[in-house]
């Protein structure tokens, strides 16, 4: 499968001190699909239904050919995380920009995941820090929101330092890891980071 004429590029790359992320090309679906495997137990919890099994390189293919028509489109992007200088190698992590809303919003939904084996090392406030200032000055928003189910403490602890504000609690918010779940719910504003 391919996504001609630019199926071979990166699009939305950004680099930070240790990580390289972008919406990746087709033809990496082998190591998003690796990535997915290793991590089934370690994010089932706080996976949404899939529609469709993501079990192959020819699902993720499809898959990720959405999310590049999402990204040309500036509705979502989903990028995903590799080391700094290794461009074709593992993938480490996701973060997600999703339901990017213009007019009067001007928002979008934060998700993040990072390898069982990478938490703990500050990977995805690295990340995170560098998505905002995309957002706020390259896509242009005026805000981002984020969730989690309130005993994932490690993803409060994350959203907490990267300087989200709590506003509300919804319940039965989110259908995760099988089944709906309460949500804290944050907004981060970005008009600070804006640098025109
Ligand atoms: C939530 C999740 C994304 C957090 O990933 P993470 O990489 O551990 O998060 P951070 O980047 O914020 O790292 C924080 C940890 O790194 C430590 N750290 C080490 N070096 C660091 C550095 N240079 N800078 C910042 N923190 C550093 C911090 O002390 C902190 O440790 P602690 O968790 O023991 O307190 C991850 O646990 C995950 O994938 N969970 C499952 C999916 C999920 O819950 N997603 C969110 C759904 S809402």
């Amino acid at each position: 499968m391919s996504d001609q004429p630019d199926h071979e590029e990166h699009l939305s790359p950004i680099e930070t001190a240790r990580l390289w992320m972008s919406v990746p090309p087709v033809s990496h679906a082998a190591q998003v699909l690796d990535f997915d495997l290793r991590n089934r137990e370690h994010l089932g919890p706080w996976n949404p239904p899939r529609p469709t099994p993501l079990d192959s390189i020819e699902a993720w293919q499809a898959r990720l050919l959405t999310d590049r028509q999402r990204a040309r489109e500036g509705t979502a992007f989903h990028w995903r995380l590799r080391p700094k200088g290794d461009r074709d190698g593992p993938v480490l992590g996701t973060l997600s920009l999703t339901r990017i809303e213009r007019g009067p919003l001007e928002r979008a939904s934060l998700g993040a995941s990072v390898d069982r084996g990478q938490q703990g090392l500050g990977l995805v406030q690295e990340a995170a820090e560098a998505l905002l200032d995309h957002a706020a000055n390259v896509l242009q928003l005026r805000f981002v929101e984020a969730g989690h189910a309130p005993q994932n403490l490690r993803s409060a602890s994350t959203l907490r330092r990267l300087g989200f504000v709590p506003y509300g609690y919804a319940r039965d918010y989110l259908h995760v890891g099988g089944r709906l779940q309460d949500h804290v719910l944050l907004q981060y504003d970005l008009r600070p980071l804006r640098r025109s």
